[in-house]
């Protein structure tokens, strides 16, 4: 191995129910990284969070034939920086360093791998890793505070309002009756925080709504009842960190009634279309409302921006935030930047860069606290 090789760890796989379309995300990603560039490791996540290392680890994992890998993690401990590797010695288990690494891509879309708790791992840890850093991933999440914060920064959402799984189990009815308030049918219920449009429904009257809540209900704590919109779907990607750029705008097509999980991946109807075919003025305007959106909760690295366009009136609303889209190589967000003049290969040059820039700038910051100084000066 020649040691001037940039060492990445790309994980995937993980916990949360969007383990396949990370494995296919990260299919398409290991096939792109340059050999002459990096040295890469592959770190599967199992459904029940083992990370595990050793020959085709993807294709493992697709096999569902993990038996001969090696458990490892990473300790948050900075001066312990590398992949270990757990043995079990009786009832002991014992860790070993078996490698280390420059940057980290997380592949890994949902819970645990999207939503800031892996990368707050990566904080403690001292490890560069590409993407949001932990505010701007659990913001970017869950469905309700993100709306909340596009609000506080004038961007238009959809009506929506959060129900706590908890208050289900008193009084559903009451429940009902104020998610009814929140506009009128159809309303979309959706859990917090998930994605790939998993526990998702369209309901069309109270007995729909009913179901729609207790679905959502199973994947989240938190759940969203929102305002539908009869609306095309439009998509921008962004790319950066203190300074993103966003693509040229993409139209999804979906063969549903709505862009639903089957719709997603396994309907050969949907459709993408770049460009979107709306008219350059709107397209700009909604690239810059793209990036004001990235900026206002802090995201770095990457998101795909998603917006809702009214059939009707026109008017535009900003739907959701993702921090690690879908990237396989026929994934919108790799598809607009490849359409903005950024392919595929370089786009993942880009992204382990920033990824570094990221790092050096969080490592200016202090953390030290010269109390003295200031005593000083009111002494
Ligand atoms: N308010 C809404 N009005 C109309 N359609 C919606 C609305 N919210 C979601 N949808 C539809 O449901 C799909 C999934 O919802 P979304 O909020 O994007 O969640 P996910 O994170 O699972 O992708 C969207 O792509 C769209 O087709
Ligand atoms: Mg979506």
């Amino acid at each position: 191995m020649s040691t001037n090789k940039l060492r990445v760890g790309v994980m995937f796989g993980g916990r949360s129910s969007e383990h396949e379309v990370s494995l296919m995300s990260a299919r398409s990603i290991l096939s792109s990284l340059n050999p002459e560039k990096y040295h890469v490791t592959q770190i599967g996540i199992s459904h029940e969070g083992k990370w595990l290392v050793g020959d085709h680890v993807l294709e493992s994992m697709l096999s569902g034939k993990t038996e001969g890998l090696t458990p490892v993690t990473i300790l948050p401990a900075p001066e312990q920086k590398g992949l270990f590797a757990m043995q079990k010695h009786g009832d002991k288990t014992v860790i070993e360093k078996i490698s280390e690494f420059d940057v980290v891509f997380p592949v890994l879309h949902g819970s645990f791998g999207e939503d800031g708790t892996l990368q707050g791992l990566f904080e403690l840890a001292d490890i560069a890793y590409v993407g949001a850093g932990v505010l701007g991933s659990s913001v970017g999440m869950d469905k309700g505070v993100f709306k909340d914060v596009m609000r506080a920064n004038h961007i238009s959402v959809a009506e929506s309002r959060i129900f706590l799984r908890q208050d289900l189990e008193s009084n559903i009815d009451e429940i009902i009756d104020q998610a009814e308030l929140v506009a009128k049918y159809p309303l979309f219920v959706k859990p917090a925080n998930m994605g790939s449009s998993v526990g998702i429904s369209k309901c069309l009257n109270r007995s729909e709504l009913y179901e729609g809540i207790l679905d959502a209900a199973r994947y989240d704590c938190r759940i969203l009842v929102e305002e539908g919109i009869n609306a095309r779907e439009i998509e921008i990607s962004v790319l950066g960190n203190d300074k993103p750029k966003a693509s040229i705008a993409g139209e999804i097509v979906p063969a549903a009634e709505f862009y639903s999980y089957e719709a997603k991946y396994h309907d050969e109807r949907s459709k993408l279309l770049i460009p979107a075919p709306i008219s350059e003025a709107l397209m700009n305007e909604m690239r810059d409302i793209a990036i004001k959106a990235y900026k206002a909760i802090d995201c770095a690295g990457m998101a795909r921006v998603d917006f809702l366009l009214d059939r009707e009136t026109e008017t535009f609303y900003l739907n959701e935030l993702n921090t690690i889209p879908g990237f396989t190589q026929i994934s919108m967000y790799p598809k607009l930047w490849d359409a903005t003049g950024l392919p595929y290969a370089d786009l993942l040059d880009q992204l382990i860069s920033l990824a570094l820039e990221r790092k050096q700038e969080r490592d200016k910051t202090s953390r030290e606290y010269q109390a003295y100084k200031i005593r000083g000066k009111s002494d």
